[in-house]
């Protein structure tokens, strides 16, 4: 299927944000980067959740037994999504960060003095600050080195992944520059040295068609909160791969995987949400199978959002005064996330001049630091970010590109 101009001004009916106006304002969310606004249907399931079923699992009656059907459900929406083997392939936990800290705690307890982890300079510090943190017992951390253009030095990265290395853990997408990193080459080289792989896909996963299994991660990180869902950090672990590790758990917890990794009791309304999220975007697709309809939907939207960001980032790179920073649109692979800067304005006092105007877009580093440092932008208050989602159109950006204007003259 396409998704057009239409379809995407049919979902902004989804969803009930889109038509709230606070003093007024008619909002352009610009900021998906930070988090996507959630359908009715999302809103209504966990409501639903709450007003049915609002009981722990694994009990001896009706409504926890519903809890677990529910349980079931999700892990299998989500598996559908993410492409996995199994629904015993994801674990939930409260965000993508707590994930990591668990996870790479768990495979720090592997590693010996000396063992190296590469990690990127492109990366949000969710993806660098747990492996950092493994420095405290000897582990060595080698850093991919990022490029003025956006994109990873990939001659770096090569001779990075050496035989010392145990762990290569890298974004899939730059949520600041919105760079499309190369996660094949990134296992091809790993494979050949015997590390694990360990991909952020927190800003891919709302933009692209995941597919875990071909792309043959170990681990794979991503948000609910990104992808029209509530806020449920979601780890994929490749079949076996999280039965091996010491994770810190209780000793009555279930060892086995997808719950060898949950601690204490889950967000259960909002893993139900985010099911309904999943099943939300695959209502937009078609095909025989969830997981058809969840690759035909997402490979459509994937097309309108870049063709919107690609309409954006030409026309603001044109205007006096502005600079455009992170990969162009001449390569398909893109995330449809656009930064810039504008002289005379720090990135800070132009959102907030937009916000005013009922523009949403975020400035700053958005935790993605050490990139914005390396690009020698932290002084000068970092990036402007756009974001754009689903429900965003071409009045919206067109709504930006004024106020852009109006910022620089
Ligand atoms: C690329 C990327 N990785 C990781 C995270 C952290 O995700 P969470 O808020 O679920 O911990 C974010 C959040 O913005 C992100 O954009």
């Amino acid at each position: 299927m396409a998704f057009t101009d239409e379809h995407s001004l049919r979902c902004r009916a989804d969803f009930p944000a889109l038509s709230h106006k606070p003093q007024g304002l008619d909002l352009a969310y610009l900021d998906g980067p930070g988090g996507s606004q959630v359908p009715r249907i999302v809103i209504d399931t966990m409501g639903d959740f709450y007003a049915t079923c609002n009981v722990n699992t694994h009990g001896k009656f009706a409504p926890s037994q519903e809890v677990d059907r529910r349980m079931d459900l999700a892990r299998a929406a989500v598996a559908s999504f993410l492409g996995a083997e199994s629904p015993a392939c994801i674990s939930f936990g409260q965000n993508m960060t707590t994930l990591n800290y668990a996870l790479s705690a768990a495979i720090g307890r592997t590693l010996g003095k000396g063992d190296e982890i590469l990690i990127t300079q492109l990366d949000h510090e969710a993806n660098r600050g747990p492996w950092l943190r493994l420095q405290e017992h000897g582990v060595v951390i080698q850093e991919v080195r990022l490029l003025g253009s956006g994109l990873l030095d990939l001659n770096d990265m090569a001779a990075k992944i050496t035989s010392r290395t145990k762990v290569f853990a890298v974004g899939a997408s730059s949520n600041a520059l919105g760079t499309v990193n190369d996660i094949a080459l990134a296992r091809r080289l790993t494979d050949v040295v015997g590390a694990l792989l360990v991909v952020d896909a927190v800003h891919y996963a709302p933009h692209f068609p995941l597919d875990v299994k071909t792309l043959g991660m170990d681990f794979l990180l991503c948000s609910g909160y990104k992808f029209y869902g509530p806020h449920v950090g979601v780890l994929y672990s490749k079949p076996g791969a999280l039965d091996r590790l010491p994770t810190d758990r209780l000793s009555v917890q279930d060892p086995a995987a997808p719950h060898r990794i949950e601690t204490g009791t889950l967000n259960h309304a909002a893993i139900d949400g985010l099911r309904a999220a999943v099943e939300y975007l695959a209502g937009w697709g078609s095909g025989a199978t969830l997981r058809e309809r969840i690759v035909d939907a997402m490979s459509a939207i994937s097309a309108y959002e870049h063709g919107l960001a690609k309409f954006y980032h030409d026309a603001v790179r044109t205007l006096p005064g502005a600079r455009v920073w992170g990969p162009d649109f001449s390569a398909r692979s893109r995330a449809p996330t656009v930064s810039i800067t504008l002289d005379g304005i720090g990135a800070g006092a132009a959102a907030e001049a937009l916000g005013k105007e009922g523009i949403c877009v975020w400035d700053g580093h958005f935790y993605a630091a050490r990139a914005v440092g390396v690009l020698g932008l932290s002084e000068r208050g970092g990036l402007l970010r756009t974001g754009v989602s689903m429900y965003s159109s071409r009045k919206d950006l067109e709504r930006l590109l004024a106020g852009i204007v109006k910022l620089a003259s």
